[in-house]
């Protein structure tokens, strides 16, 4: 493994249960890179972010993040190590103030409070309402904003801009693209191909818990047939 690798993952099994998710996932993300991670409902797109997070640890296979086997490490250690989620439904607290959610995660390093708030002007002028009394793309601000006061070395974003407005979702891209300028690494889900191929290095998809694709947005937007049989587009 080089030393511009962040996560490395070779062959990983996921289960819930007996229920068997991932087949054998291989899956590199080096430093400052964005990822797109794409496919149908139910493909294991979740699962392979909570597999990277040891939150749904992998049954078999090998992990290694910054360098470090963390196959079956616990979730608080590889967030220590740098990993960072934004989880589907945002994760928010909701009875803390926008301001508390941020204090709770902070820990030091170049992305202060200041600077979130600098990134989303909107979570500036809702600083003391509650996190269950915010808007949708609000709440999603705060999540982007709370794994960046954690000062990692990636984030893991699922479902980027699901449920969210045109206008919200265009300003969460632009967030992406900043992270992506500031040298975080990222793995993006969502269902938005154009506005990924924008901003992503890569794209993999997914297929019953197996890659199917993997290569540059300009890669896969020269095989339709893969964007027809697994995107659906
Ligand atoms: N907690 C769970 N217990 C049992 N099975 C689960 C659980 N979570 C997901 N699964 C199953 O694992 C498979 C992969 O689900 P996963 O949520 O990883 O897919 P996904 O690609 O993220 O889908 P979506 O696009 O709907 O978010 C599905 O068959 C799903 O039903
Ligand atoms: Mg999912």
């Amino acid at each position: 493994m080089s030393d511009t690798t962040l996560i490395e993952a070779a062959g990983l099994h996921t289960y819930y249960g007996a229920s068997h998710v991932l087949h054998g996932i291989d899956l590199t993300l080096r430093r400052s890179e964005t990822v797109a991670l794409l496919g149908r409902n139910g493909m294991g797109k979740t699962t392979l972010l909570r597999s990277l997070l040891g939150l749904t640890p992998p049954r078999r296979g090998s992990l290694r993040i910054a360098g470090r086997d963390m196959a079956s490490a616990r979730p608080d250690r590889i967030a220590r190590a740098g990993v960072a989620y934004v989880p589907e439904g945002r994760g928010i607290f909701p009875t803390l103030s926008v301001r508390e959610n941020l204090l709770l995660a902070a820990r030091p390093g170049a992305w202060n409070i200041e600077r979130v708030l600098g990134t989303f002007p909107r979570l500036a002028q809702r600083l003391d309402h509650g996190g269950g009394q915010i808007s949708g793309g609000e709440q999603q601000m705060l999540a982007i904003g709370r794994a960046l006061v954690t000062n990692p070395s990636c984030i893991l974003i699922d479902e980027a801009t699901e449920g969210l407005a045109p206008l919200i979702a265009r300003d969460i891209w632009a967030t992406v693209a900043a992270i992506r300028a500031a040298g975080i690494a990222t793995i993006v889900v969502d269902r938005n191909l154009a506005a990924l191929s924008a901003v992503a290095d890569r794209v993999v998809i997914l297929a019953k818990g197996l890659t199917v694709f993997a290569g540059t947005p300009a890669e896969l937007a020269a095989q339709p047939e893969i964007k027809h049989r697994h995107l659906g587009i």
